[in-house]
């Protein structure tokens, strides 16, 4: 039984800077990996891949993101097992703009890159993330990186200096596609300040980080969605949070405060209230083998 885990991501910042071919779009990303993580364990076996999760309305078949993922590795490598159960506990809130399936797929990658030999670098496995979706290669080392390009393209970055991160989960749903077309719709007239999280960063400087998250998909969102996320963003700023963001196409909304004990507050203010949230911290790149 080989286990495995992985990380939620942020987007600390989100701009859609043009289109690309294909029908995707050119995205500039600040990622952030954090340590809000879902655990796998890959037992191998004779059968077809099987994903039970403890989430039950998650396909478990061809279709779940981690199969993919191991069916891809075989395919390509010609190792690893053939089939079996990836058992996938499930913490990171689902289809929140947090990376969870994306993340899952991942470590299938990085577990089997490990578990038989192949040996794979972190650019190897990337290139075979990428098939497997758009967020899938930040995922195979996390950390804190400039995703371009239909966010394959990465740079690693300065580490976001030590925090806590309080996750919430307005109680909407977002379809990805529908976000970008919703997005292409409108002239995109306010742009996140890439660059001045870049410098903050080089910095070591959280407040100017985190006072610069920026989303453009928030602009993008209907009238109950935006209400849902401009209403969670103040009360995490309002609990501290020294800035706060819609994480990927949403529903997740973050806030990042100076350390983990005024994030353990916050949380504890938010649950009390009847909010369901998360908390975390930030995540540097994992090695992958
Ligand atoms: O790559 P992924 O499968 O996560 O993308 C889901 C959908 O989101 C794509 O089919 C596309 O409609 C949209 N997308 C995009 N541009 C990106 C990433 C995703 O248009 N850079």
């Amino acid at each position: 039984m080989i286990c495995e885990r992985s990380g939620a991501k942020l987007n600390l910042t989100l701009d859609v800077t043009g289109r690309l071919p294909g029908g995707y779009h050119a995205v500039r990303s600040v990622m952030q990996g954090t340590d809000l993580c879902d655990e796998l364990c890959i037992e191998p076996g004779a059968g077809e891949w099987q994903a039970p999760s403890n989430l039950r309305y998650l396909p478990s078949g061809g279709t779940n993101l981690a199969v993919r993922a191991a069916l891809l590795f075989r395919e390509e490598t010609g190792l690893g097992p053939a089939g079996g159960v990836i058992r996938l506990k499930k913490n990171i809130p689902v289809c929140g703009g947090l990376g969870g399936g994306s993340g899952n797929a991942a470590a299938v990658l990085r577990a089997l890159n490990r578990e038989s030999g192949a040996g794979l670098t972190a650019a190897e496995l990337r290139a075979l993330a990428e098939k497997l979706g758009s967020d899938v290669p930040f995922c195979v080392t996390g950390g804190t990186m400039l995703a371009e390009g239909r966010g394959e393209v990465l740079t690693p970055l300065p580490p976001l200096p030590d925090c806590g991160i309080v996750v919430c989960r307005p109680d909407f749903s977002s379809s990805t596609p529908e976000l970008f077309a919703a997005l292409d719709r409108q002239k995109l007239r306010v742009h996140p300040d890439t660059e001045g999280v870049l410098r903050a960063l080089e910095a070591g400087d959280l407040e100017g980080v985190a006072r610069r998250c920026f989303n453009v998909f928030e602009a993008a969102l209907s009238r109950r969605p935006a209400g849902l996320v401009a209403e969670t963003k103040s009360a995490l700023l309002d609990l501290g949070a020294l800035g706060a963001c819609m994480s990927g196409t949403g529903s997740a909304v973050f806030g990042i405060f100076a350390d983990a004990v005024s994030a353990a507050s916050a949380h504890a203010a938010l649950t009390e209230r009847g909010v369901t949230a998360f908390l975390c911290g930030p995540a540097q790149a994992a090695a992958i083998l």
